[in-house]
């Protein structure tokens, strides 16, 4: 196979990107630029292949998502589930997870839920994996919520974020901000994580419960 690899996308997922052009979600495969305001974009292919290899350690896993966009990322977790698994994915804009549910409907163990994540899943078990791609720097700039983050999911669950900015890649002007979901996932007692570069300009966070 010639260097670099290429990532091959399932045919879902090819299907779920030409859905996100429709819906104005648009791939960067390199990640977003750094430093400039860019439209909220679908997964990049290598944080795809990173969900799905992930959520293909879970026989029979109880799968979440927050934030389903235009599906891209739920295709790619759906590639990778093993029989008797479910995923719930939980979407706060009504028309996204309409389109959203009619994409998915012939996958009778995916549930696409219209709400805020923090209304919507307050009656679930905790799930195995947990992709959070929702607006989560709000929540975690106050480490009050950090052990309700957590606890989405059950000790030994995973949580996976995407879409950061390698440390070096900085621009000058960010030296003084704060990153919350590296300090959630890299400063947590409750967490075992670890930063994942996927790209040369992009890093995900795997984090592990571990109490
Ligand atoms: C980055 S996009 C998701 C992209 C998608 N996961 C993918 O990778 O293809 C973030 C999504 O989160 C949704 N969102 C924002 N706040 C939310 C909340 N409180 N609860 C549920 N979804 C939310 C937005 O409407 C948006 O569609």
């Amino acid at each position: 196979m010639p260097y670099p690899y290429n990532i091959e996308l399932p045919t879902l997922v090819v299907r779920a990107h030409e859905q996100a052009e429709r819906l104005g979600f648009p791939m960067m495969p390199q990640g977003r630029p750094i430093g400039k305001s860019a439209p909220t974009t679908t997964i990049t292919p290598a944080d795809g292949a990173l969900l799905r290899a992930l959520v293909a350690g879970y026989p029979a896993g109880r799968i979440c998502e927050i934030g389903t966009g235009a599906g891209v990322s739920t295709a790619w977790l759906i590639s990778g589930m093993l029989p008797n698994s479910s995923l719930l994915s939980c979407e706060i804009n009504p028309e996204l997870a309409g389109a959203a549910k009619s994409f998915f409907q012939e996958f009778q163990f995916v549930e696409i839920r219209a709400g805020d994540w923090s209304q919507a899943l307050n009656a679930e078990e905790p799930f195995d994996l947990l992709f959070f791609d929702a607006n989560i720097k709000e929540v975690l700039i106050d480490s009050d919520n950090w052990s309700r983050i957590a606890s989405l999911v059950r000790i030994g669950g995973k949580i996976i974020m995407d879409d950061l900015t390698p440390l070096e890649l900085w621009p000058s002007e960010w030296k003084d901000n704060i990153d919350y979901k590296r300090e959630f996932c890299l400063c947590n007692p409750q967490i075992a994580g670890v930063e994942v570069r996927t790209t040369k300009n992009t890093v995900s966070l795997i984090s592990t419960r571990i109490y």
